[in-house]
């Protein structure tokens, strides 16, 4: 399954006029099942890291910035229900290179689980001028997310604040080194695959 064409110009249209796109179904519904039932995201808990941020190994000011559990994605070992998403990352960075005249090369993506009432405070994906992390690319893999479940990522744009859900299947794709964003604490577990689409290979 290729990404259809009105999403990948979605995601063109939408780096280029306002540094974001939002899109939904970009995985199935299947495809995110696949993805939940995996050992790795059944007992990500038990398997994942706790995150860390820049080189602080604080742990009391960590904690009170970001909440979450993560574990990096090897591509070579990574199980056939994960390389279906990174396949499609991929045919994403040879369609945005194309469309937007951008030479980004690779990506780098972790599983991630928020516990609930976690979240992650605001901040910016590129924190240094030579930071290769060009587009910041997650997608959601929560059924049923509602809107009185929380955990949405607020991101701070010029016209003020732009909320996404964390809903199964959709992908928000936007600029690492201007959009400033948080994640706001849920009342369930907020799962997704994280990534960095970057400007040489990882
Ligand atoms: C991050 C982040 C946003 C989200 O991991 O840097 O900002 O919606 N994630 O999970
Ligand atoms: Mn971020």
């Amino acid at each position: 399954m290729n990404i259809a064409q009105h999403q990948l110009d979605t995601i063109a249209d939408g780096l280029a006029e306002n540094g974001y796109a939002v899109v939904d179904h970009f995985l199935s519904e299947d495809e995110v099942r696949r993805i939940l039932q995996l050992d790795d995201f059944k007992n990500a808990l038990l398997h994942f890291k706790k995150a860390g941020i820049g080189k602080s190994t604080d742990k009391q000011i960590n904690e009170s910035i970001r909440g979450d559990y993560i574990q990096w994605i090897d591509k070579e070992t990574a199980p056939p229900e994960i390389k279906v998403y990174l396949h499609r990352l991929s045919e994403l960075i040879a369609f945005v290179n194309q469309a937007l005249f951008l030479s980004l090369k690779d990506a780098e993506v972790h599983m991630t689980v928020y516990p609930e009432g976690t979240y992650y405070k605001r901040h910016l994906d590129q924190f240094r001028k030579d930071d290769h992390r060009k587009l910041s690319v997650i997608c959601y893999l929560n059924e049923g997310w509602q809107e009185s479940h929380g955990g949405q990522l607020r991101m701070y744009l010029p016209e003020g604040e732009k909320d996404v859900l964390p809903v199964a299947g959709r992908l928000v794709c936007f600029r690492s080194d201007q959009i400033e964003h948080e994640v706001i604490a849920g009342t369930r577990e907020r799962m997704s695959l994280t990534g960095w689409i970057l400007d040489r290979i990882a």
